[in-house]
């Protein structure tokens, strides 16, 4: 009822499983049998996680004049989070049973029961649906009223036990921008408007991680807090950032529960007053909306945006909008995008008695500046590319993983077709150039090339170089005297062949970097190579 499920063509289950086979990711201790919601990432787990935040940081960090990074402590002065209302109010609803005391989840109990979003609802709401439907857990009746259950993870400072102070993990990356927000202003001189953005760890105690690397207690976030003065408009919300076509799930289809999508444009959004979506936070949802589907290459039709309804706002929220993913479970979360409006540089300002305050050269005037916050979790990034990548190529007869170039942990893979007769030193010598020239290389020499082509599909490798007798100009004694010379106009090249389309062509040494680099970025097209 409430998210159209998805033809799931691998459940979360075998999603899990390829990823551990292929070494993206596994459960964190698992030979002792893992630990609930901590997961390790491996060889190519690793890979794809760095590309997907790189490609971030070089589209909203490099690439733009207003935006900068930061990289604070997991630990930093637990006043933050007494100020920033997480100490008191960070957390979820906890159901108790009577008997046998089982602790569970309110929201995603009433999801699983009644199949309808459960983090929409407050805990009066929960209680009523309970007694109205008569819910129970194996049998057992809930202890009413709703407990609430506290999401930090608290650790212990100092060496004497006595004196040891509290301390919390962070829950997000984006409270520890907010108390820097002068020092940043001032040391990179920047002026309103200008985002600070970090990418880290945060850590929650989830009473129920579950949905593989979807709900986990430590994860790793992308946050970015853009800051502007409260009565300025964003300029460089351009018509073409307006036209942006999407999806939306509104909270009147949610309250009404209707939950049918609608297709509208950003521009819409903001014209109806009743999305409150500010040109700050249309620009906002428009930029990564278009970033995820031309860049990272994720398909309209896996995302749809979804309004918070007003019970759902987190305590520091006016408006908030996801950017939601078609996983195997159904659309869920991968991107909020909040306008905080000024709640938290208020709150440090009270608490910290430090003045927040910036002048605003073009508004002739000093503020608190208001916050629109982009914020996404990087397990599940990663895993919507690789769920929408996955496919089971029934006539190849191997998984294919389509994931676009510039994410796949390797760009090219290197076979010499024999490990002798001078092969391998020509495929080493061109693996040196090609990492000389920051690509990353695979140098796979075991196995016929079928079952190496394969090899590379599994794990995403989009382009695939062969090193046979033609690159060494040598041709068969039984061969005629046309072949030959065709040989010989080989030597010196390679076979290169495309994933997408199985097709092969021969390019000289010389030029495969060059080609290779044109190819990840999207500038020449196979075919023309
Ligand atoms: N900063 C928003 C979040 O962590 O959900």
């Amino acid at each position: 009822m409430n998210s159209e499920k998805p033809n799931v063509k691998i459940n979360l289950e075998d999603l899990a499983t390829f990823c551990k086979k292929k070494g993206f990711v596994f459960q964190a201790g698992e030979i002792y049998g893992g630990l609930a919601g901590f997961f390790d990432f491996g060889p190519l787990g690793v890979e794809l996680k760095n590309n997907l935040k790189n490609l971030y940081w070089k589209e909203f960090v490099q690439k733009r004049e207003d935006i900068v990074g930061q990289d604070g402590a997991i630990i930093t002065n637990p006043k933050v989070w007494k100020a920033s209302g997480h100490v008191d109010t960070f957390g979820d609803m906890l159901l108790t049973t009577k008997d046998t005391k089982t602790k569970l989840r309110a929201d995603h109990f009433i999801e699983d029961e009644l199949n309808m979003p459960g983090d929409a609802l407050g805990p009066k709401e929960i209680e009523d649906l309970i007694v109205k439907h008569n819910l129970k857990y194996n049998g057992e009746d809930f202890e009413l009223p709703i407990q609430f259950f506290s999401g930090m993870l608290n650790t212990q400072i100092g060496a004497d036990v006595s004196k040891q102070s509290k301390a919390y993990l962070r829950p997000e990356t984006a409270q520890s921008i907010f108390p820097n927000f002068k020092i940043i202003a001032e040391t990179s001189r920047q002026q309103l408007p200008f985002g600070i953005t970090q990418i880290g760890k945060a850590y929650r105690n989830e009473i129920s991680p579950r949905d593989f690397v979807f709900r986990c207690r430590e994860f790793e976030q992308i946050e970015m807090e853009y800051f502007y003065h409260p009565e300025s408009v964003c300029e460089e919300l351009t018509q073409e950032l307006l036209d942006t076509k999407l999806k939306i799930l509104t909270a009147k289809a949610q309250d009404d529960e209707t939950f049918e999508m609608i297709e509208t444009t950003i521009g819409d959004l903001h014209k109806d007053e009743s999305y409150k979506l500010n040109t700050f936070h249309a620009y906002w949802l428009a930029k990564y909306y278009n970033w995820l589907t031309n860049e990272v290459g994720l398909k309209p039709e896996n995302l749809r945006v979804r309004q918070h309804v007003q019970t759902e706002l987190s305590h520091y929220s006016n408006a908030t909008f996801d950017i939601d993913f078609k996983y195997p479970m159904g659309f869920k979360e991968m991107l909020g995008m909040a306008n905080r409006g000024n709640f938290d540089l208020t709150q440090h300002q009270q608490h910290s008695k430090t003045k927040m305050e910036i002048f605003d050269e073009k508004m002739k005037s000093k503020a608190i500046p208001n916050v629109i916050e982009p914020s996404m979790g990087v397990e599940r990034f990663m895993m919507a590319v690789l769920y929408q990548g996955y496919e089971d190529d029934k006539e190849r007869g191997n998984i294919v993983l389509n994931l676009t170039p510039k994410v796949a942990p390797y760009k090219v893979a290197i076979f010499p077709l024999v490990n002798k007769a001078g092969l391998p030193e020509v495929a080493r010598e061109i693996f040196n150039e090609l990492i000389d020239e920051d690509i990353e290389v695979l140098y796979d020499k075991s196995g016929s090339v079928g079952k190496r082509y394969a090899r590379a599909d599994e794990i995403g490798i989009p382009f695939c170089l062969t090193i046979d007798f033609e690159t060494l100009g040598q041709s068969n004694e039984d061969d005629s005297e046309e072949v030959k010379a065709e040989k010989l106009a080989n030597k010196d090249s390679v076979t290169i062949r495309d994933r997408v389309t199985g097709k092969q062509t021969r390019v000289e040494i010389e030029n495969i970097s060059a080609i290779i680099k044109n190819l990840v970025k999207g500038k020449v097209d196979f075919d023309l190579i």
